[in-house]
């Protein structure tokens, strides 16, 4: 299985909404296939090309080199701190990626599926530089609105050309945007009209986001520019193009084909240069694609149709796309310092209370508002009141009374029926990952986890235990055959903890590994990645937990959280 989760633009540190999106609802997902034994490959990286780079560069007054790398720093950190099994987390500004992106361009230039064609640009006449249509406002030539931008007006909703905007000038000051003639390298979209709208279609599990709006995009497909005038990106390959400063291949264009060069890297990097075709050309490999919706016509029509050119590469199977994380109702935004960024959440609370709150009450179907109340509360009402309380009770008591799992009397009726049904727990919540209904599968193990609570609550093994220790040895091997089971329905969601669990429970191995930070280099290229040695072995199992096996003196899960005035990061 190949899970690819969307490219982080290296234009800052990640907030909330950027990894309720593309990175948590992956790596669980890379973390379930891994434990029930597929072998996963995790392959991203930082997308560090196009305007939305050099835009924020120019505005700090550095050179876009220098502000990607310090920014593919920050994201490789926020991502190693949540927990985020990629197998290689790159970048985008490799020699690597360069080769890659520019054989794919070259391989649909030669089969006739990329044209020039000159078109009207808007530039900087400063810099010299192309203007992203969004950076472009003036008064809208249909409705009179002032603040009209380029590509589309907020007040009758029109989509706009930015040609045809009255008195244009760039955002947020006065200068000017100079329209003219340039020449580029469309990508012939249209010839892969009837194929990418079967695919699409037969395609029908889908979620409704991903459908609708590829949908919509493919009947109406035009040949699509490829190329920049921009100083920063991958050269295009051709003579008379490749050493001109001023033109780059569009950002979207390389970006897409990252998935493809950082498995090829990571190939290479292991020591076995082809392994990227038991991903790529292999058609029971399962590619599972995670990202925010404003990336999905990427994912549905731009990146297949790539693939469709080159003819030997496999088609994306699944495309999940999460709506948006908003606060008060309103998009995060870093200009605005509306924003909630991973790293300061992580400087107070623990990694897993964060995955929980973003995977449970996440933008998963539609867009939600953050609160700082619903995260306390979420955190101790469900995963301290009820998941924590459920393994400190059980364990304290067994490791205080017994030091050890307790050999079990013959089990009742009732112990036997929760063991089955927690037990079968392992298979609905696998079915509901399977398809992407992560808020299902987690509600489906913490629901469990209540009724095993119900069931300690109504055998009392600490009361029992002064009158009948066997009895109460056997309802505590009960609950932790129950508990060890949901560890492994919770581990892709909690691995921290779950990893914490795990020892409790006596086991010595790793049952969820973590990324480390390491140094690629190859012929005189070196970056750091994020990577990680994570086994997949088959333990998606009921738990075998041996009566006898030595318990640890167990400690808290979860840390309860003060309760907080709205709004207010509680401390
Ligand atoms: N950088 C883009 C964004 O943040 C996502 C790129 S995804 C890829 O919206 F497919 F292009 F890699
Ligand atoms: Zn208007």
């Amino acid at each position: 299985m190949l899970v690819a989760p969307a490219w982080p633009y290296a234009n800052g540190p990640r907030h909330i909404g950027h990894v309720a999106g593309f990175a948590v609802p992956a790596d669980v997902l890379a973390r379930f296939e891994r434990l029930r034994g597929s072998r996963v490959l995790m392959a991203s990286g930082t997308d560090e090309h196009g305007t939305p780079i050099t835009y924020e560069a120019d505005k700090e007054g550095v050179p876009p080199r220098e502000f990607v790398d310090r920014n593919n720093a920050l994201i490789v950190e926020d991502l190693r701190r949540l927990g985020m099994t990629y197998d290689i987390f790159t970048r985008t500004t490799t020699a690597n990626h360069y080769r890659v992106t520019q054989d794919l361009f070259l391989k649909l230039y030669e089969k006739g599926y990329l044209v020039k064609k000159t078109q009207m640009g808007a530039f900087d006449p400063a810099s010299g530089r192309t203007l992203p249509d969004r950076y472009i406002e003036g008064k809208c030539p249909i409705c009179g609105f002032d603040g009209a931008r380029g590509d589309q007006c907020d007040n009758c909703g029109n989509q706009l050309d930015p040609i045809d905007l009255i008195d244009p000038h760039q955002r947020g000051s006065n200068a000017p945007v100079e329209f003219r003639e340039t020449e580029h390298f469309f990508f012939d979209l249209p010839q892969f009209g009837d194929q990418l709208k079967q695919w699409i279609e037969q395609h029908d599990h889908w979620r409704p986001n991903v459908r609708k709006y590829s949908l919509e995009f493919v009947r109406n497909l035009k040949p699509r520019a490829i190329t920049r005038d921009l100083d920063w990106g991958v050269p295009v390959p051709l003579p008379g193009w490749e050493d001109n400063p001023h033109k780059k291949i569009y950002v979207w264009f390389d970006a897409v084909i990252g998935y493809l060069s950082a498995s090829i890297e990571w190939a290479a990097a292991r020591g076995e240069p082809d392994s990227w075709k038991d991903w790529w050309q292999n058609d029971d490999a399962w590619h599972y694609y995670v990202m925010g919706k404003d990336n999905i016509t990427f994912h549905t029509v731009l990146w297949p149709a790539i693939l469709m050119g080159a003819g030997d590469l496999k088609l994306p199977d699944e495309i999940v796309a999460s709506e948006y994380l908003n606060m008060s109702g309103k998009k995060f935004s870093t200009s605005r310092g509306q924003v909630i960024h991973v790293r300061d959440v992580l400087e107070r609370y623990d990694a897993d209370a964060l995955r929980y709150y973003l995977m449970i009450a996440g933008p998963e179907n539609q867009d939600t508002d953050f609160t700082w109340s619903e995260f306390v509360r979420r955190n101790n009402d469900e995963l301290v009141a009820t998941w924590g309380n459920l393994v400190h009770r059980t364990l304290v008591n067994a490791h205080r009374n017994f030091g050890a799992v307790p050999q079990p009397q013959p089990l009742t009726e009732v112990d036997q029926a929760l063991i089955n049904e927690i037990e079968e727990a392992l298979a609905q919540v696998a079915s509901q990952l399977g398809q992407a209904r992560f808020q299902g599968a987690l509600k489906y193990a913490m629901t469990m986890a209540a009724k095993v609570n119900v069931y300690l609550g109504t055998e009392q093994p600490w009361h029992t235990i002064k009158t009948d220790r066997e009895r109460a040895g056997t309802v505590l091997y009960v609950a932790l055959r129950c508990v060890d089971n949901l560890k492994t329905m919770l581990t892709p969601f909690l691995p921290f903890s779950s990893q914490r669990l795990h020892r409790m429970l006596g086991y010595e191995d790793v049952i969820a590994p973590q990324p480390h930070v390491r140094e690629f280099a190859k012929d005189g290229d070196s970056h750091l990645v994020l990577t990680g040695n994570y086994e997949s072995v088959d333990r998606w199992r009921p738990s075998e937990l041996a009566p006898g096996r030595a318990l640890i003196p167990p400690e808290a899960l979860f840390k309860r959280l003060d309760d907080v005035v709205e709004e207010e990061p509680p401390v």
